[in-house]
């Protein structure tokens, strides 16, 4: 069984549709990378999944509908998003936006050790942990809404163009990091991305979204091999 297996998605801003009859599948443990170019409809996928915006169609998670979960209890349910932009909360402190990443966690102590945990794989947030988020750098503030988002102790993580703004070796750090997430901590991702060279060697599958239409999907070594979806949608 898929953890997510997503039927028939579409959504619509107004009048204007922005997905059509989307279907993708999501195994347990898997790093699942979306690649299209900007407008494609990469952020409006994400958001049907968060439910912060409407969709029809059928998504089920871990058994579950998801379309029946209220959105704000879809991270309850193991369902973290990282917003593109990163919506780390910039007048607030790095530690104050790792506790505020955990407000569905009531154990104290399992925040406690949590925070630990991550400062101990972010050592460069451990040293920043009083500043304020807004003055962390690009690649700082990423590893902050990362870390944030992991506070929750999700079981799929949706992440929405982490290198935005970011130099390529950094981006490379935080790529690395989703396998290691994934190899080590048995989360399971679905990372939008434009940079397909990159995320393809990270990523187990890929899929490819154009215009609102899911237009390929595959293994990354697939994809990456594949010379006319690398010509036709991913700008190569
Ligand atoms: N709030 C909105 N209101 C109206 N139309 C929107 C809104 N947000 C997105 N759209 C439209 O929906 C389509 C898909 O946009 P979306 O943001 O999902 O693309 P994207 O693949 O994430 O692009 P980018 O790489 O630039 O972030 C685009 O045509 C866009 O103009
Ligand atoms: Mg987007």
């Amino acid at each position: 069984m898929m953890m997510l297996d997503v039927r028939n998605l579409s959504a619509s801003y107004g009048k204007v549709r922005a997905l059509f009859d989307c279907s993708l599948a999501i195994a347990q443990n898997e790093f699942i990378v979306l690649l299209g170019a900007n407008g494609a409809g990469k952020t409006t996928l994400l958001r049907a999944l968060s439910g912060t915006i409407r969709s029809s169609g059928e998504i089920a998670y871990m058994g579950s509908d998801l379309q029946k979960i209220a959105p704000e209890r879809r991270l309850q349910n193991g369902v973290a998003q990282i917003p593109q932009g990163r919506g780390t909360f910039t007048e607030f402190t790095v530690d104050e936006n790792l506790t505020l990443g955990a407000t569905i966690v009531s154990d104290t102590r399992q925040v406690r050790q949590d925070k630990e945990r991550w400062y101990d794989r972010f050592p460069r947030l451990r040293e920043r942990r009083s500043q304020l988020a807004g003055n962390l750098s690009g690649g700082e503030q990423q590893m902050l809404a990362l870390a944030r988002a992991l506070m929750s102790r999700p079981k799929l993580l949706l992440c929405d163009e982490p290198s935005l703004g970011l130099a390529p070796v950094i981006t490379r750090e935080i790529f690395a990091i989703f396998k290691e997430l994934r190899d080590n901590d048995g989360l399971t991702l679905l990372v939008v991305e434009q940079n397909a060279d990159l995320s393809l060697k990270f990523a187990d599958r890929a899929y490819v979204i154009e215009a609102g239409h899911i237009v390929a999907g595959g293994s990354a070594s697939t994809i990456r091999a594949d010379e006319l979806i690398q010509k036709s949608y991913l700008g190569d």
